[in-house]
């Protein structure tokens, strides 16, 4: 079982003449439970991958699958839905919605689908990140790293197979940083999630399973243990 496959993905956008290939023909995939670390200069691609990966742009060429079954090719429709259930996104700071309280950040998801929010797990869940007496609070209440521990939860609660995290430390200090990250690994494997980081910082690569490195949009594997 794959949680990600990429076959022969690459991207490219138009800029007048030229043309600009974000993402060379790439393939890669994580399997549940795997907690990939992605590094990589600026300008890269590596929001590029991201984006891929979790549907909000369409290859130029080639195919993503998610859990085995296609996900890029789908019709918008369908890979919305499909978005919806499988995929979790955590962004750099501040991607909270500043007139909600951690608990209705989650419980916006029921929300949307008209459903009852379910109160065991959104409890369980705080709990387990360690800001379950912040439930009440508002984003401009909360430090940066339980904004970030608030941001995992939303991305937990409705059960994504995946997580795709663009450099979710960006905005906090070290100690922090690596108190997020340790969360994020905890959480992908007692979930069996995959999941992928955008990280600029190498110290954290330490808690991830594999470490790529993007360059001029060529993605390569890093052999670990260089220490
Ligand atoms: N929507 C877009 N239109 C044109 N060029 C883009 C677009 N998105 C990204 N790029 C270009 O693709 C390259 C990779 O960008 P990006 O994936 O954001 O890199 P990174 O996340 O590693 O900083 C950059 O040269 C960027 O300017
Ligand atoms: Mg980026």
């Amino acid at each position: 079982m794959k949680s990600i496959e990429l076959k022969k993905v690459n991207k490219q956008f138009k800029d007048g003449r030229k043309t600009i290939e974000a993402l060379k023909e790439t393939n890669f995939s994580a399997e549940p439970g795997e907690f990939v670390a992605i590094i990589g200069p600026s300008g890269s691609g590596k929001s590029t991958f991201l984006t891929i990966i979790g549907g909000l742009q369409q290859p130029t060429e080639g195919e993503v699958f998610i859990q085995n079954e296609p996900f890029s090719n789908l019709q918008e429709k369908e890979r919305a839905k499909r978005r919806f259930k499988d995929i979790g996104f955590i962004l750099q700071a501040s991607n909270l919605i500043p007139f909600l309280t951690v608990k209705e950040q989650l419980q916006l998801v029921n929300k949307v689908e008209k459903t009852k929010s379910d109160e065991k797990k959104i409890d369980q869940l705080l709990t387990e990140l360690g800001i379950l007496e912040l439930a009440d609070k508002y984003p401009r209440d909360l430090s940066g790293g339980e904004r970030q521990r608030a941001a995992i939860a939303r991305a937990l609660y409705h059960e994504p197979s995946v997580i795709l995290a663009d450099e979710p430390t960006a905005s906090l200090d070290t100690e922090r940083a690596i108190e997020v990250v340790k969360i994020l690994a905890h959480e992908t494997k007692e979930k069996s999630k995959a999941t992928i980081m955008v990280t600029h910082d190498e110290r954290l690569t330490d808690y991830c399973d594999s470490v790529y490195v993007m360059k001029d949009g060529v993605l390569n594997k890093r052999e670990k243990s260089r220490k």
